[in-house]
């Protein structure tokens, strides 16, 4: 019997992260050159129901009824077969690899889920188009991440930049002139569920400051849709060190952070700002010259790793 597997890449958010909670607008590329996989194959001598999942990069290689209820993969697993009227389901072994950071603002969960949920409902002969697919991602992002606004299942299961409201339809972004964007990754892992728990604290405190904040960078995304649909993308950067501030506002910035920030304008960025979570994780810098000078400095100043990327209509690519 054949294999069956999927790819799914990993995300960035180019603006509006944390806003996009609270119904604001918020713009996420895919990034192609990191991907998650899944490789689902039947189990000859397994018994019917029995599905086995190997996860190498977190050493976990067990059968999903000896993982909690709760956990990521199972739910991913279980909701498939929920969408199914299958009493009992072929044994198989589900295989999870991923390039993607962990914890780093990339959607590496988002990815993996995907990717599980493709593999697994072909497996079973299902056809998912891409809105299911995105639906049952993020019943899982639930579980992850308490109350997330949809936009990293939208932006991986629909592989296309998206320009994403909470509660409306989403729209994909056209790319009107390319630009270049550099992905650093801090080295500290960032914990989305934390800060977005922490931002939700800070907001019943202080409703008014923060819903202004909140609105202000839903400006800010909107302003960038229209540049980056029209072109001139240069401008791009001044959005961006000011969508960062207001991320520092809401207390999901850190230190580290905001140096590598810093040295990526000081270093020749056009722009730069912490992407996703936040609270550690990557920090994305718009670029259009001294590319590798500036990924050099980076790296000097305490990243672990600098990605170049070019965003086009498809997202992005290497
Ligand atoms: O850290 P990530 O890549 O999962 O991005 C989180 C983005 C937030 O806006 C902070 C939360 C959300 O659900 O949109």
């Amino acid at each position: 019997m054949p294999a069956f597997s999927a790819t799914s890449p990993g995300k960035i958010i180019l603006f509006g992260e944390h806003a996009v909670v609270y119904g604001e607008p918020s713009i996420a590329i895919p990034v192609f050159p990191t991907q998650a996989k899944a490789i689902v194959s039947a189990r000859i001598q397994g018994k019917p129901g029995e599905i086995w999942i190997e996860a190498p990069d977190i050493s976990l290689s067990s059968s999903i009824d000896q993982l909690e209820i709760s956990h990521p993969l199972r739910s991913a697993i279980q909701l498939v077969i929920g969408d199914t009227n299958l009493d009992l389901v072929p044994s198989c072994n589900i295989q999870v690899t991923s390039e993607i950071p962990p914890a780093s603002g990339m959607g590496s969960s988002a990815a993996i889920s995907i990717s599980i949920i493709r593999a697994f409902s072909a497996f079973l002969g299902i056809r998912l188009n891409n809105e299911q697919v995105s639906d049952l991602a993020f019943e899982v992002e639930k579980i992850h991440h308490g109350t997330p606004s949809g936009i990293d299942n939208t932006v991986i299961a629909y592989q296309k930049p998206v320009y994403y409201r909470k509660g409306t339809p989403f729209e994909f972004l056209e790319i009107g002139e390319k630009f270049s964007v550099l992905i650093v990754d801090s080295g500290m892992p960032g914990n989305t569920r934390e800060a977005v728990e922490g931002v939700r604290v800070r907001w019943q405190k202080e409703p008014d400051r923060y819903n202004q904040i909140f609105s202000r960078a839903g400006e800010i995304t909107q302003e960038a849709k229209r540049i980056i649909e029209t072109g001139n993308p240069d401008h791009l950067g001044v959005l961006m060190n000011e969508n960062h501030e207001l991320l520092q506002e809401i207390g999901v910035s850190t230190p580290e952070i905001d140096k590598l920030v810093l040295e990526a304008i000081n270093a020749g960025a056009l722009g730069a700002k912490l992407s996703g979570g936040g609270l550690g994780g990557h920090i994305i810098a718009l670029v259009d010259s001294k590319i590798e000078y500036i990924s050099g400095e980076l790296e000097r100043k305490g990243a672990i790793s600098t990605r170049i990327t070019q965003v086009t209509h498809q997202g992005f690519i290497k």
